[in-house]
């Protein structure tokens, strides 16, 4: 994460805050106003109680996250795509076993940054942290991202969405009456982060993908107390173990679709340990923010590009902009039930995703999501053009039904149609420029 801070400080858009910022609200308050002035990273240098530096906004947009990726010529989720089939395929180890750096301090909860970012947030919470758990049968590490309520010294409550490795890990742990050994990668390299995002099949070594990224294995050296393959560069890492058959009271959190999350009975993690390099930066992100919901969009991109890929033909693009629960296909078509049957692999590309499934085609920007509803009412009957499927398993944190069902926009022409939706254009466009035209003194 300190190279990806130098990089962007010299680039010019490190934004750095000196004066002295509450942790509770205002860090947040001030990371919000930056993402609206620009959506800059933000190094905050002051921040109270703790003597942790914290950085946000560091991955918030699509053109860092392709600077991880690379591939540059052609699509991102093609790009991506690759980069996983690669990691998948990998067969030699992406870990170098190093020894624990020299500038690790031994510390204590408390020595972090305890950050509230809501105003009816349940108490601090860290919102950057990786878990980094090894499977209990296989031993392959996974990472992902689950969101740790501080509630005292020893102990963290984390929120395990049922589909999602960590749950299934920690589910056969407790089926075997046991503890699930965790730590907790606060602030680490960008590679690190996007493979923690990432969904990869059970028993693939997530690293794996976090070495493709870098292009290099990653450092890592066992941990202090749970021996875990901890990646020699994270500024912070808590250890400790998720309790089996324990469940305490976790939220309200004010998380990723926006609206708050009430309390419920989540998993308990005892913490063994807390250890963080010499002048460590600390990780914080702003959940449903641009940082948050760009990370969701791509690895969810990729995974549907995948799928489609492997499925069908004529795939150019995808995209799960905006806020990772939609999902719009660029196709070339094939034949008349080819947006169809795009939507069919999309809906059963993820129990919890891909809520809504746009088809458009290639002369639609399929990141403009004003062109793709444009295309949709503009090149057929929108009611033939909608397809609703009933009761589809919705996101994971649904109780109630709330996002239960799908639904399919076709905002294709009509297959063999296409020349009575030729998009117009005007001759000459192209190489006309504005400022040759206009009057002295008439500025754009
Ligand atoms: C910033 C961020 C926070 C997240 N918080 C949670 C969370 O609190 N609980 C959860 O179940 N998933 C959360 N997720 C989703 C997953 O943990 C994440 O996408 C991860 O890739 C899942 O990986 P896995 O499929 O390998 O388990 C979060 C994702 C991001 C990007």
């Amino acid at each position: 994460m300190r190279a990806w801070l130098d990089k962007l400080a010299e680039a010019g858009e490190l934004l750095a805050v000196s004066r002295e910022v509450d942790p509770r609200f205002e860090l947040a308050a001030v990371t919000q106003r930056a993402q609206e002035a620009g959506n800059r990273p933000v190094l905050f240098e002051n921040v109270r109680g703790s003597r942790l530096r914290v950085a946000t906004n560091l991955f918030a947009d699509g053109a860092r996250l392709r600077e991880i990726v690379g591939g540059a010529d052609e699509p991102f989720a093609a790009a991506y795509a690759k980069v996983l089939d690669a990691a998948e395929a990998r067969v030699d180890s992406p870990q170098t076993a190093v020894r624990a750096p020299e500038d690790l301090r031994q510390g204590a909860l408390s020595d972090l940054p305890l950050i509230t970012y809501h105003e009816h947030d349940a108490g601090p919470y860290f919102t950057a942290a990786i878990a980094l758990a090894l499977d209990p049968d296989t031993g392959a590490p996974n990472l992902s991202f689950h969101r740790a309520m501080y509630v005292g010294p020893g102990e963290l409550r984390l929120r395990l969405g049922d589909s999602h490795d960590l749950a299934d890990y920690q589910r056969r742990a407790e089926q075997a009456g046991r503890e699930l050994p965790v730590a907790l990668l606060i602030g680490v390299p960008a590679p690190v982060f996007l493979a923690a995002g990432t969904h990869l099949p059970p028993g693939v070594n997530e690293y794996a993908l976090a070495a493709e990224l870098a292009g290099k294995p990653v450092e890592a050296y066992p941990s202090r107390h749970t021996m875990l393959p901890v990646p020699v560069a994270a500024e912070v890492v808590v250890e400790g173990r998720i309790l089996p058959g324990e469940r305490r009271p976790e939220g309200p959190f004010g998380e990723v679709l926006g609206y708050y999350v009430p309390e419920g009975l989540n998993h308990v993690m005892e913490v063994d340990g807390v250890a963080y390099r010499r002048d460590a930066i600390f990780h914080s992100l702003l959940c449903g923010s641009r940082e948050d919901l760009a990370l969701l969009e791509a690895v969810n991109a990729a995974r549907v590009y995948r799928d489609l890929s492997r499925r069908l033909p004529g795939i150019v693009d995808v995209s799960c902009a905006p806020a990772f629960m939609n999902t719009t296909v660029q196709i070339r078509p094939q034949y008349a039930s080819h947006a169809r049957d795009v939507m069919d692999v999309v809906f059963d590309s993820h129990a919890d995703y891909n809520q809504l499934c746009c088809v458009v085609e290639e002369d639609v920007n399929l990141h403009d999501m004003n062109a793709v509803i444009h295309a949709f009412i503009t090149r057929g009957r929108v009611d033939a053009r909608t397809r609703v499927v009933a009761g589809r398993a919705g996101f994971y944190r649904d109780k109630e039904d709330d996002f239960a069902g799908r639904v399919g926009l076709d905002a294709t022409r009509p297959f063999g149609r296409e020349a009575e939706f030729v998009s117009k254009k005007v001759p000459g466009l192209d190489a006309t420029r504005l400022e040759d035209y206009l009057a002295r003194g008439s500025r754009i």
